[in-house]
């Protein structure tokens, strides 16, 4: 193992900075060379790659998004384009590649190391949490954290106007971003794609809350729940049907994804990224490098991507009661 590349993949998420510092910083330790790689796998198709030292990476830990760049690559779907990915990491004597990035960019590694037998490392890097294999995600925390500033500010004029409001937050096939922000900012009632609460349910439940003395009213929508059409949808129909408060709806759309890395997110992303570098160096790929009750874990790429990740039911359960 002397050259390692890396890459991040997706949609990007805070702490990607801080991932690829630390993958970058093992590599000088561990006197290896390391090859940036631009716009994730179309780069690697395209050959789009740069020598990165220690110093290239400097002042970046506290900034969002990825230096790197990223990219949803349609052309790495093609058996073509993965071949000239691998012909690229090949004619640059590339040993081994990180990837740092969610389950397409892990599908993708799985399929690339099936075809080519290369190694891969995954590191994971999303804001939606939905990753089987790892307790969280890079860029999660910050995340949550954006969210809970953004519904504080929504509950003051929500309060001072008597108003409903539905926020919808990220997460497009998971309630992990919905659920705990929701906790953590005092929302009413969360609506998730993992748990269909229904429309009548949700009109009955915000009656009985106005009747129990609450002035306004804050409801937290995944944008993958699937109550409504949409979330415009679904302010229509409690419109329709619940006279007691005036409804409006704000969508946080990609401010979720942007802002300087929370700690936790910085340190997770260290500690993911030197592990990344000590699996190759063990001669151990093909796995997801993830974090268990606070201790790293390594699990293969297979595994993570068999699905069925699951939210933190006993949370629905607070939510619940917290909310009455
Ligand atoms: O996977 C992360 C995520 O932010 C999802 O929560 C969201 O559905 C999606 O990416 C949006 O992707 P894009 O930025 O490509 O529109």
């Amino acid at each position: 193992m002397k050259k390692i590349g890396v890459l991040t993949s997706g949609g990007d998420a805070p702490g990607m900075n801080a991932a690829i510092r630390a993958v970058v910083r093992a590599c000088a330790y561990h006197k290896l060379d390391c090859i940036g790689i631009y716009r994730g796998y179309e780069g690697l198709i395209e050959g789009d790659f740069e020598p990165l030292d220690a110093r290239s990476v400097k002042n970046i830990i506290n900034r969002g998004g990825t230096f790197l760049k990223s990219a949803r690559s349609k052309a790495f779907h093609t058996k073509e384009g993965r071949q000239k990915a691998f012909n690229n990491l090949k004619n640059n004597a590339i040993d081994a590649l990180v990837v740092i990035g969610g389950d397409g960019t892990f599908t993708g590694a799985l399929i690339f190391h099936g075809e080519f037998n290369f190694p891969v490392v995954g590191i994971p890097g999303t804001i939606d949490n939905d990753i089987n294999g790892t307790d969280f995600t890079i860029g999660y925390d910050t995340a949550l954290n954006t969210v809970v500033n953004a519904i504080d500010k929504i509950r003051d004029t929500a309060i001072s106007h008597n108003r409903l409001f539905l926020v919808e937050v990220m997460g497009r096939d998971a309630g992990d971003i919905a659920l705990n922000a929701g906790v953590g900012a005092g929302a009413e009632e969360i609506l998730i794609p993992e748990q269909d609460m229904g429309r009548e349910r949700l009109i009955a439940s915000l009656k009985r809350s106005k009747a129990s003395g609450k002035s306004s009213s804050i409801v937290v929508v995944a944008e993958g729940d699937q109550i409504g059409k949409n979330i415009l949808g679904l302010a229509e129909y409690i419109r329709e049907h619940l006279e007691e408060y005036e409804c409006k709806v704000t969508v946080l759309g990609h401010i979720q994804r942007g802002g300087a890395p929370s700690c936790y997110d910085r340190v997770l992303a260290s500690r993911l990224g030197v592990a990344a570098v000590d699996t190759l160096l063990n001669g151990e790929y093909n796995n997801m490098m993830g974090i268990n009750h606070n201790q790293i874990v390594s699990v293969p790429l297979r595994e993570v991507l068999r699905g069925g990740h699951k939210i933190d039911e006993s949370l629905l359960r607070v939510a619940d009661i917290t909310s009455i």
